[in-house]
């Protein structure tokens, strides 16, 4: 029987055509050549076994990937119902806060239509006595009774005011609803130029109802330029931000009922708008502070909040904006929250170098 092909190999190499004989000889070539074969089989089989780990691999690849993409779609839906939720819990403040303007213009209305009734009536009194040319002294006793039983003088006064107590009402609903619709808009794909200081007055409208009880707002708002920027994802940024503040007055002011302060600044600087929240709520303990951003963190009861506010704040912050937000807190008195967005959209200026885009960001 042959040996194995890398033997003959060998023996031809070293002997030529006549190998030594010998027992002992041809026993050390059986043992060469079972010790070749096993080596084959191990190869082979680290092959086989290697061919098994790479389709195995390759395989889990394509199911990683697909799950990635699994992961993306729901972190979208996520998002979407996040703001939905934040729309929806809003509405029955909003409807509230409408319904209160709309009561005094319904009132101011009802008095204005009395009001008219009365005066049409002087009206007629005063059209028949002008049309008899009979201004004797029962036509003037009857219009001196009309203007006394309408209440003339106290007609004069109040009339334009309940006029404009209307109109002050209707622009107050007008306004809230404009800032509904700001907020609610589904932002375009492609960012807008818009006024920051707009996009935090129509989220106090709407957060108005949510705050009003547990906190005074103090606005100070700088002169800014306009920004390109998705303004209703801005918008949800500041509600979060605003209702995560709301809620810490809350908490620490949980026993005496007393109201907080929420202050929001926004300000100019070099080339980035800034906008601080602070309130004076109960603070952020230490062991949390690095965790806040994190998706699905919360120190809230079961119902009171998913911990998914600042985790979305951040990405539309950072991801959308190129800009940057950050925090600083002291347990126990207060929080401050600072977003800085660029004014100038550093990945929308072709020339712009990597440098400089890491210097604006
Ligand atoms: N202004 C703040 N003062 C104190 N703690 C805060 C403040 N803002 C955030 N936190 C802390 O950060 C955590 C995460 O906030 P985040 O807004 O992401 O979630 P949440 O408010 O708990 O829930 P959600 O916003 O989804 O309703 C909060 O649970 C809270 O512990
Ligand atoms: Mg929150």
């Amino acid at each position: 029987m042959p040996f194995h092909k890398l033997l003959e190999r060998q023996l031809k190499k070293y002997f030529g055509s006549s190998p030594p004989g010998g027992l002992e000889f041809a026993a050390f070539l059986v043992a060469v050549d079972a010790a070749y074969a096993a080596n084959d089989e191990a190869r082979a089989l680290l092959e086989r076994s290697m061919e098994l780990a790479s389709t195995e691999l390759l395989e889990r690849n394509v199911r990683l990937e697909f799950e990635l993409e699994a992961v993306k779609r729901l972190e979208l839906e996520l998002r979407q119902a996040e703001k939905l939720r934040a729309v929806g819990q809003l509405a029955a403040g909003v409807a509230h806060e409408i319904n209160t303007p709309i009561q005094y213009v319904g009132d101011s209305v009802h008095f204005m239509r009395d009001g008219i009734q009365d005066l049409a009536r002087l009206g007629q009194h005063a059209r028949s006595a002008a049309a008899g040319q009979d201004l004797g002294p029962e036509a003037v006793e009857l219009l001196r009774a009309t203007i006394d039983d309408i209440d003339l003088e106290y007609l004069l006064d109040e009339l334009p005011k309940a006029a404009s107590h209307a109109s002050e009402g209707l622009r107050r609903v007008a306004a809230i609803v404009s800032a509904m619709k700001d907020f609610g808009r589904a932002d375009s794909r492609e960012k807008v130029m818009a006024d920051i200081n707009r996009c935090v007055e129509n989220t106090l409208l709407v957060a108005h109802n949510e705050l009003k009880f547990v906190a005074e707002v103090e606005l100070d708002l700088g002169e800014l330029p306009p920004i390109p920027c998705y303004p209703g994802e801005l918008s949800q940024v500041l509600l979060s931000l605003l209702v995560n503040a709301a809620q810490a007055i809350g908490a620490r002011r949980a026993s005496t009922h007393g109201r907080g302060l929420i202050q929001i600044k926004t300000e100019r600087r070099e080339a980035r708008v800034m906008i601080f929240v602070t309130d004076d709520g109960c603070g952020i303990a230490l062991e949390h502070q690095t965790r806040i951003f994190e998706p699905f963190f919360t120190t809230k009861a079961v119902g009171s909040g998913s911990g998914q506010g600042l985790a979305i704040s951040r990405s539309i912050v950072v991801e959308k904006h190129g800009g940057a937000i950050s925090f600083s807190s002291t347990p126990g008195e207060g929080t401050t929250f600072c977003v800085s967005l660029p004014v100038d959209d550093p990945r929308r200026r072709p020339s712009s170098t990597r440098a400089e885009r890491l210097a604006a960001e």
